[in-house]
């Protein structure tokens, strides 16, 4: 009676499973593509990065002295020159910043923070917080930061920063975190930035950089890298995948051509990843499957086709998904909404044809939309003339046996209906999505 069960269950999983699937046949080796992961990518260097606090407290410096009493200062004169070379540029401060910036000691000034420097072993300029001071005047942000020697951190997003970054940022040995957000930076890609190589959190979003963006900056280790709102155009570079950013925003720019197939190999490290209002085309590399750590994967409002490859069922922590306002068509694979995690996905706006059960429960759910598709018996769909002229035209994607591949074993959970309590979990808010609202100005 059991193995009978059993048997059945196994056929009919089974029966889902290939019901949904494009191609069902996959050419022997080496056609096929391999179902071990991609080989991780080199990566060309290793950085001993400084963590919050400022500087690192293994070093067992003296305790940061208090701001009113803090000793010897590093760098004293440098910056209190460049402090007064900026203050007259400004010419709007509506929250009086430079009201502060007089006298000697500049751990008093508003917008500055000291701590003690590492190999001086006496305080020092360690961060600039100007986020929000909305100063206005011409604010050459390369000449500012290239003399604060000990900086660690620069937050200087919604001001009137702007400049040429014309050299390196690499004579700042501490600096690793740079958020230039909301300014008046434009041109192409500051390259130099990409100098600073300890940096662990690169936001240039909001600003009007045009044009390609360099290879580099995907080899170019950091764990955070907002570029969204922009007007960066041509290809996302094939080395992407190389990237070792848990959080990348590349939404709201000009981009176009495909998601590069090197996606999968940042699988270790990717964690939200924003591709939205793009004019990305083609059709998605079955490679993204492999990104079983990606909790966010969000390509809507852009230009791709193709079916969605069944290797979307191994992304094992995927919660939203976003691939409304493309071309996409065919099945909505069974594998993809059996994910354990699955909260929010947005499918709506394409060329959908079918939903099996397990798609079918997630609609109920509320937890995946399928508006305007051409799902025959669902509500709110396209019309039969929409769908007609869109399939009218031959549609196919190169490496066609490629989207019946599932690399990996699916999750458990996956393969069975889930539990009360796993239906009622609320994933903490993502953190990439903050980054596409314009800090305020
Ligand atoms: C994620 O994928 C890698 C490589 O494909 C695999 O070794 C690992 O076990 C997977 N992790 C989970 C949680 O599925
Ligand atoms: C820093 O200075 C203090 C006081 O002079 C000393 O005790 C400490 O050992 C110094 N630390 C380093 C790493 O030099
Ligand atoms: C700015 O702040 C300084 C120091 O706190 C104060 O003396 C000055 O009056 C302030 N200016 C304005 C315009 O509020
Ligand atoms: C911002 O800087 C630019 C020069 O980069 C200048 O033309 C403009 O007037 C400045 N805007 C404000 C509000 O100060
Ligand atoms: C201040 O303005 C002058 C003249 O425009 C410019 O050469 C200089 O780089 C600016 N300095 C800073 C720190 O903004
Ligand atoms: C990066 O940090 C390391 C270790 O703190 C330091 O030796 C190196 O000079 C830094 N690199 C740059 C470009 O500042
Ligand atoms: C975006 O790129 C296209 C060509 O790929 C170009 O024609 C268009 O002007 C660009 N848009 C902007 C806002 O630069
Ligand atoms: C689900 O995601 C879509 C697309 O990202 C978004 O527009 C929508 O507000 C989200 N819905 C909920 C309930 O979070």
């Amino acid at each position: 009676m059991l193995p009978q069960t059993l048997f059945s269950t196994f056929l009919l999983l089974n029966t889902y499973f290939f019901q949904f699937a494009i191609a069902q046949t996959c050419p022997p080796p080496p056609t096929c593509p391999p179902l071990s992961p991609p080989p991780r990518p080199t990566r060309t260097v290793t950085y001993v990065r400084p963590r919050p606090p400022l500087y690192n407290p293994s070093l067992r410096l003296l305790p940061r002295q208090p701001n009113s009493n803090p000793g010897p200062l590093a760098n004293r004169a440098r910056i209190l020159s460049i402090t007064q070379e900026l203050k007259r540029n400004i010419t709007y401060d509506p929250q009086n910043y430079t009201g502060t910036w007089v006298g000697n000691n500049y751990c008093l000034f508003k917008g500055y923070i000291c701590d003690t420097v590492p190999d001086r072993n006496i305080t020092g300029l360690a961060g600039i917080d100007f986020n929000g001071a909305r100063f206005g005047g011409n604010l050459n942000f390369y000449r500012f930061i290239t003399n604060l020697p000990d900086l660690a951190i620069f937050h200087a997003n919604s001001n009137n920063f702007s400049g040429v970054i014309n050299q390196g940022l690499n004579g700042l040995r501490y600096f690793y975190e740079i958020d230039l957000s909301n300014n008046k930076f434009m041109g192409g890609f500051p390259s130099n930035v990409l100098g600073a190589t300890n940096l662990t959190f690169v936001d240039l979003r909001f600003n009007k950089y045009l044009g390609p963006v360099p290879r580099s900056l995907f080899n170019f280790d950091t764990d955070v890298l907002f570029i969204n709102n922009n007007v960066f155009s041509r290809i996302i570079p094939p080395n992407f995948g190389n990237t070792p950013a848990l959080y990348l925003t590349l939404a709201n720019n000009n981009f176009t051509g495909t998601i590069p197939r090197s996606i999968g190999a940042a699988w270790e490290t990717m964690t939200e990843v924003l591709f939205l209002g793009n004019k990305l085309s083609g059709c998605l590399p079955f490679e993204i499957g492999y990104l079983n750590r990606t909790t966010v994967f969000d390509v809507g409002s852009n230009r791709l086709t193709g079916p969605i490859p069944q290797s979307f069922g191994c992304m094992a922590r995927l919660q939203l998904l976003n691939m409304a306002h493309n071309k996409f068509y065919g099945p909505i694979p069974e594998v993809l909404c059996r994910l354990p995690r699955a909260f929010n996905f947005t499918l709506s706006n394409n060329y959908f044809t079918q939903v099996g059960p397990q798609c079918r429960r997630l609609i109920r759910l509320r937890r995946l939309n399928v508006n305007r598709n051409c799902i025959m018996g669902l509500p709110n769909q396209r019309s039969t003339a929409d769908c007609g002229r869109f399939f009218a035209r031959p549609r196919t994607c190169a490496r066609e046996s490629t989207f019946s591949v599932i690399p990996c074993r699916l999750p458990a959970a996956s393969l069975r209906t889930r539990t009360v309590s796993q239906e009622d979990e609320v994933p903490p808010a993502p953190r990439s999505y903050n980054a596409l609202v314009k800090p305020p100005h």
